[in-house]
């Protein structure tokens, strides 16, 4: 089974993956190799068509703790420079892999290969590692996935903040924490940089409260997370919403905004960050962010066993 979209999961799922990947790291914590035998037969293929630090790192060092092979792929020595099709290179990269890991600028990309390389390879599962100004599921997955390790349950208040027109961190999260009972309060700091209406009616038709406001100030205080992401530059952010973005006079998670944020709140970020978020925030003992993305590779270690079906522990 495939996981190209949040909705490719319930909420059940979900669940279960978050226990599955608490059970992961406990044992990690214990001793690195104790899961080297659940997956050594497991070949997974990785074809990245944009820069990733965390994400590829993070499904490298997944599997590997399973035991199994990594299967890495370098776009600028492949043979894509010299014509080589995307599907063409897909089937190349997926021969002899159990899972596809892609990262791609065309939304919709992980469909049409799931379709092409199923026809050679019924099983092949395909996931989704972050696909244009669409969806990125497995940040998501562990978003939601550092949100309930924190609070205990998912029915939070989430402020997400930054630019939620181009980011496809914050749409996946929009869709699977409204799912799991959040409050999301959408504070882009211009109208231009605002939440796409298609996920704010996603949320309200999944029954969550949604909030848009341009002011986070006079929300902080209020919010259970702060959830900020950097301007999408390389996503079609036009010239006039960067200049916009950059004048936005004191846009960004500051001490300042931290003095006004919820005592017992968390500050989280997709990473990379670039001038949004200050180095000054990373003392504060609410910052998060670095351990929401080390949960990347205990969640996406969840996610491999269960789409080879080789759950680790029993179910609770
Ligand atoms: N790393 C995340 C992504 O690939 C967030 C970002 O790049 O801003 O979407
Ligand atoms: N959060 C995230 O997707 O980071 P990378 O772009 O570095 O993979």
């Amino acid at each position: 089974m495939s996981y190209i979209s949040v909705d490719d999961r319930s909420n059940e799922q979900f669940m279960e993956l978050f226990k599955q990947t608490a059970e992961i790291k406990t044992q990690l914590s214990v001793n690195k190799g104790a899961l080297r035998h659940v997956c050594p037969d497991v070949m997974m293929g990785m074809m990245f068509y944009e820069p990733s630090t965390r994400t590829s790192g993070s499904f490298n060092k997944a599997i590997t703790f399973l035991g199994g092979m990594p299967a890495p792929f370098d776009i600028s020595t492949s043979s894509i420079a010299k014509g080589e099709t995307l599907e063409d290179t897909a089937r190349m990269i997926a021969m002899a892999c159990d899972i596809l890991v892609v990262r791609h600028s065309g939304e919709g990309t992980c469909r049409t290969l799931e379709t092409i390389l199923r026809q050679s390879n019924p099983n092949i599962s395909i996931i989704n590692a972050g696909e244009g100004k669409g969806e990125h599921p497995t940040q998501a997955l562990l978003d939601m996935y550092t949100i309930w390790e924190n609070f205990g349950r998912t029915d939070v208040t989430i402020g997400l903040y930054g630019d939620l027109a181009h980011g496809r961190t914050a749409h996946s999260l929009i869709k699977l924490a409204s799912r799991m009972g959040a409050t999301i309060v959408c504070a882009a700091p211009r109208a231009e940089l605002e939440m796409p209406q298609e996920y704010i009616r996603y949320a309200r038709d999944k029954g969550a409260k949604v909030i848009v406001t341009d002011n986070i100030e006079s929300v902080a205080g209020d919010l259970d997370v702060i959830y900020t992401t950097r301007l999408q530059r390389e996503r079609g952010a036009s010239q006039d919403k960067i200049e916009a973005f950059e004048a936005g006079s004191g846009y960004g998670v500051t001490p300042a905004l931290m003095k006004l944020f919820n005592p017992k709140g968390i500050v989280m970020h997709p990473l990379p960050r670039v001038d949004e978020l200050s180095v000054e925030v990373d003392a504060d003992p609410r910052a998060k962010y670095f351990q929401q993305a080390e949960n990347g590779i205990y969640t996406r270690m969840a996610l491999i066993v269960s789409e080879m079906n080789r759950p680790i522990f029993a179910k609770a």
